[in-house]
């Protein structure tokens, strides 16, 4: 048996998304801004970001696998669908649910950077920053959340619960 606790809710998810995206929209004002959504659980927030920002943004999705069904990170990062078009000039925002890690990220920077984009910079909007494995800078940083395990706002456990509007955290009873 598992239950949820509500750790973020609603009103605070949402009023970081208006901050993030008044930066963003300020920030890439004058550039070719192409967002990448890190499928799946990216795909909640990406959603709402966009109807935040102010400026006109291209959007791209890549799904990779980290976890499968275990709540412990592997480490292996496995590239399940990549982005569809050239980004060869564009400035790229990768956009995450969740930084716990920065395995993930790591890899994904690197990646991109291969891909001779003109930046590339990452949003999360959740973040669990005493959970690093690698030193790994943030650009744009959402809520910072304790290292529990979180489900909710795209987030899953074995694919349960991405469909809830607020963030939780699982305990085993
Ligand atoms: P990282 O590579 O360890 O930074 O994390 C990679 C991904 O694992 C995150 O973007 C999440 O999608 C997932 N993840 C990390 N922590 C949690 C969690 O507490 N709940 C659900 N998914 C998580
Ligand atoms: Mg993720």
């Amino acid at each position: 048996m598992s239950k949820l606790s509500v750790l973020v809710t609603k009103e605070e998810i949402n009023a970081k998304i208006k901050e993030l995206a008044e930066r963003i929209s300020r920030d890439y004002a004058d550039k070719d801004l192409l967002l990448v959504g890190v499928l799946k659980g990216g795909f909640m927030f990406l959603a709402d970001l966009v109807r935040e920002l102010t400026i006109d943004v291209s959007i791209d999705f890549i799904s990779c696998s980290s976890y499968g069904n275990s709540t412990v990170s592997s480490g292996i990062v496995r590239i399940l669908k990549d982005i569809d078009y050239d980004i060869t000039g564009k400035h790229v925002l990768l956009v995450e649910d969740l930084i716990d890690t920065g395995l993930t990220l790591t890899y994904l920077k690197d990646l991109f950077r291969a891909k001779h984009c003109a930046s590339v910079k990452v949003c999360t909007i959740l973040d669990k920053p005493s959970r690093r494995k690698v030193d790994f800078e943030v650009d744009y940083q959402g809520i910072i959340i304790p290292d529990k395990f979180v489900v909710g706002y795209g987030l899953d456990y074995a694919e349960k619960y991405r469909n809830l509007p607020e963030v939780y955290v699982l305990e085993e009873m």
